[in-house]
């Protein structure tokens, strides 16, 4: 399978945040801005593979800032490393406020994303083109990152004691 890049399947999705988004304090719900980064994340992981894709872990999920109603949120997800079937796909948020331009990143996430044949079955993906120093340092903190959620998979999977 030939390789792809990063800028292949990268993705900025852009989107006025609505009265209808808000939440009781008035600010954008968090789990609004969920949906968002995940839909992000697919259409990249989707875009990479070609073929249907799920979500299978979402972790280091951060809202560092309110998204208030009114501003232009834009969502950037991108690939930071690949394995056989699953994706590492990394997204920020950043909003800007309209009248003044003023813009500020409201949250991070780190999502995996599997490919699925017809079947259902995981199937593997195209391997990443790493390209420059920056692609190849958030690659091997993929793979630490990585490491660390197989570790808990193994922990979670294996049978409790009652
Ligand atoms: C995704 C799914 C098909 C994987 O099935 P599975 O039995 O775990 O399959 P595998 O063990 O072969 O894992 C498939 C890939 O996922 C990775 N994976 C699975 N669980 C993982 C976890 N907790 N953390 C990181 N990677 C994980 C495996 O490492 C493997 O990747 P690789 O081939 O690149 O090494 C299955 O878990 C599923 O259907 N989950 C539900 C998905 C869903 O409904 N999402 C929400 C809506 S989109």
């Amino acid at each position: 399978m030939e390789g792809k890049r990063v800028s292949e399947s990268q993705v900025v999705l852009s989107q006025m945040m609505q009265p209808e988004h808000a939440n009781i304090l008035g600010n954008v719900h968090g789990g609004w801005i969920m949906k968002l980064i995940d839909e992000a994340g697919a259409i990249v992981a989707s875009r990479h593979a070609r073929k249907p894709v799920v979500t299978v872990v979402v972790d280091s999920i951060r809202f560092c800032a309110p998204v208030h109603v009114g501003d232009l949120v834009h969502v950037r997800a991108r690939l930071t490393q690949v394995w056989r079937t699953s994706m590492e796909v990394e997204v920020e948020v950043e909003a800007e406020a309209l009248l003044t331009g003023e813009r500020r990143v409201t949250s991070t996430a780190y999502l995996v994303y599997v490919a699925l044949d017809e079947a259902g079955r995981p199937t593997p993906v195209p391997p990443l083109l790493l390209v420059g120093e920056e692609e190849r340092r958030r690659a091997e903190e993929a793979e630490r990152r990585r490491v660390e959620r197989l570790a808990r998979r193994a922990t979670e999977d294996a049978p409790r004691a009652r």
